[in-house]
């Protein structure tokens, strides 16, 4: 897998990702798939100011990576979110562990001290794999999503970048 910056022309591509994850998992807690339009403006964005990583298989976007801010507040400006998804006849063949790693050096040139990720607790592949790369789990927020009629709870995930004696100048 070839793993880029994503570019406008990809957000088709990530669309097509995210509307099935949407769709037929609850890792992404929408109501409805999203609009072309929404996804660009979405990219316009976050890819301003921060990575949006693309991998690509025989000239496909197969997945995508990015983070963002964890928390709007000043003092959270060295904590991200990150977010992955593999499309779905792709997933088990080690592409979502790429796309994560790959966000590392990433998160490190951007003198990010903390990595999040916020898991539902029934994604047993995302809690597996955030483990192996290190994650350690913080908790559950029970019960803080409803999708169709069921509660779902949300695992919290953090990873250290930098470690915690940062530089003084990042103060
Ligand atoms: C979660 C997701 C990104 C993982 O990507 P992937 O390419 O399928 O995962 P990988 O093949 O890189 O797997 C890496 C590790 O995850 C674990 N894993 C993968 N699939 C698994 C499964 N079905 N069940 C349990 N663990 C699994 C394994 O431990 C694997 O490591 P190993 O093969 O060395 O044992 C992908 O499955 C996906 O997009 N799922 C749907 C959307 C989603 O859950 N996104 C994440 C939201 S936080």
């Amino acid at each position: 897998m070839r793993i880029r910056d994503a570019t406008m022309a990809d957000v088709p591509a990530i669309l097509g990702i995210y509307n099935d994850v949407v769709t037929n998992t609850t890792a992404i807690y929408d109501q409805h798939p999203s609009t072309l339009e929404e996804r660009q403006d979405w990219f316009e964005t976050r890819s301003r100011r921060f990575p949006v990583l693309v991998g690509e298989l025989n000239g496909a976007v197969v997945g995508f990576s990015t983070f963002g801010e964890w928390r709007s507040r000043w003092g959270y400006r060295f904590t991200v979110e990150h977010s992955v998804h593999v499309r779905a006849d792709c997933r088990g063949k080690g592409l979502g562990r790429q796309l994560i790693e790959v966000l590392f050096p990433r998160a490190a040139a951007m003198n990010v001290h903390m990595m999040i990720a916020h898991i539902d607790s029934a994604a047993s592949a995302s809690l597996r794999l955030h483990e192996k790369l290190g994650f350690e789990r913080v908790g559950t927020f029970r019960e803080v999503g409803l999708m169709k009629e069921d509660w779902l709870s949300v695992v919290a995930m953090q990873k250290a970048i930098h470690q915690p004696t940062a530089s003084p100048s990042l103060r």
